[in-house]
């Protein structure tokens, strides 16, 4: 394996010699077989590993982001081209996640995916949990640590863990889901006292992505905030690690920890798809793409809301008030979202969370 160009907007020592002045100079290299995007972003992200998989070149990128957006046309232009398209660092970041998905669904079907798939926020809520900080403060923490960005909204509204689900869902059941469908609550709102109410019952409280698909056939997928019992192992992940795990027909519940992002971790996962692409060259995790939309109607749960302004709650949440807040009748995760989110609107610092 060899690196023989890099576009970069800065140039450094170790680059010397090897730099592109444009992404066409890579295009148009005939000796370069394989690019990797790791620049962020939709676009140009998009429009380079789309030409690159036009000219024939396999492309291995760790860019979540673009994945998601683009799932069916990078997929398309990948097939019709005949080269690889491997992106397992976009999701777990170093955790071998997307391809033992691969794996897996040789022997089963999977039928779950999902998990603590962001490490910022889970350092942010278990620092504030075991430190009694408040939720500003760790987030600044997280910030002067590198974890967090300093618009630090993909990670604190829950858009980092959608683009991980679907990609995760998507992989694991042949489907493509709409990432607009993808409904998510994030930890924006969450407050000390939130933490502090879950573990007064033994709960601890996490953000989460989960989709399931049904034996109809229907899709549920969302990520939410969750108080999780001492039962269920996310509950114990510390920092800033990610657990992420699958159930299959047969292999039962498999769950992978490891580091999730990290410049390291992440270029390991960079390299290993490499190293498949060499030895065993095929285009992606899976080629199947049947559109699917997602559908969280059947998924009911009890949730936890936190608001000023109790008369926004509708009767038919059976809501009652539990030491400061209110605790819901089972309600659907479609129903409970759709309400939060448009419930913003009058009460910007309303929180909610599944329990259970
Ligand atoms: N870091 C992680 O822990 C992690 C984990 C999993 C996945 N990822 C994914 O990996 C990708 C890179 O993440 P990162 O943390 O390394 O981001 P980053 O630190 O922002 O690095 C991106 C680099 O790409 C450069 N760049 C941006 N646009 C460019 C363009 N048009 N042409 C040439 N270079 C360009 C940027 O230059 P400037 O700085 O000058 O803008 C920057 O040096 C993202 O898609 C991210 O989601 C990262």
């Amino acid at each position: 394996m060899e690196v023989v160009k890099i576009l970069s907007l800065v140039v450094d020592d170790e680059m010397a010699g090897r730099t592109a002045a444009s992404a066409e100079e890579i295009m148009e290299d005939p000796s370069i077989d394989t690019v990797v995007e790791v620049m962020g972003g939709i676009h140009p992200a998009f429009e380079y590993i789309k030409s690159a998989l036009e000219h024939k070149k396999n492309v291995v990128t760790a860019n979540k982001a673009v994945v998601a957006a683009c799932y069916d046309d990078i997929l398309a232009l990948a097939e019709q081209n005949g080269v690889s398209f491997r992106c397992t660092a976009a999701v777990g970041g170093s955790i071998p996640w997307l391809v033992n998905i691969e794996r897996a669904c040789r022997v089963n079907e999977l039928t779950a995916v999902g998990g603590i798939m962001n490490g910022t926020t889970n350092f942010i809520l278990h620092k504030m949990l075991t430190e009694k900080a408040e939720f500003d403060e760790v987030l600044k923490e997280a910030q002067d640590l590198g974890y967090a960005e300093k618009d630090p909204s993909a990670d604190i509204d829950g858009d980092d863990i959608r683009r991980k689900l679907l990609i995760s869902a998507n992989t694991a059941f042949g489907i493509s889901l709409p990432e607009d469908d993808v409904q998510t609550f994030g930890i924006r709102n969450a407050r000390l006292k939130d933490c502090e109410w879950g573990a007064d019952q033994g709960l601890t409280l996490k953000l989460a992505g989960f989709s399931e698909k049904k034996e109809d056939g229907s899709v549920s997928a969302y990520v939410a905030p969750v108080f999780l019992g001492k039962e269920d192992v996310l509950s114990a992940i510390p920092a800033n690690y990610n657990l992420v795990r699958y159930t299959g027909t047969y292999c039962g519940i498999q769950s992978f920890i490891g580091e999730g992002a990290g410049r390291f971790p992440t270029a390991h996962n960079v390299v290993e798809d490499l190293i498949d692409i060499l030895e065993t060259p095929e285009t992606f995790y899976t080629m199947k793409r049947t559109a699917c939309p997602v559908s969280n109607e059947s998924v009911l749960l009890p949730w936890y809301i936190r608001t000023a302004e109790e008369s926004l709650i509708p009767e038919s949440f059976k809501a009652e008030a539990c030491r400061g807040v209110f605790v819901t009748a089972r309600v659907s995760v479609k129903e409970m979202l759709d309400w939060a989110v448009k419930s913003l609107e009058k009460d910007n610092k309303l929180f909610i969370a599944a329990i259970g």
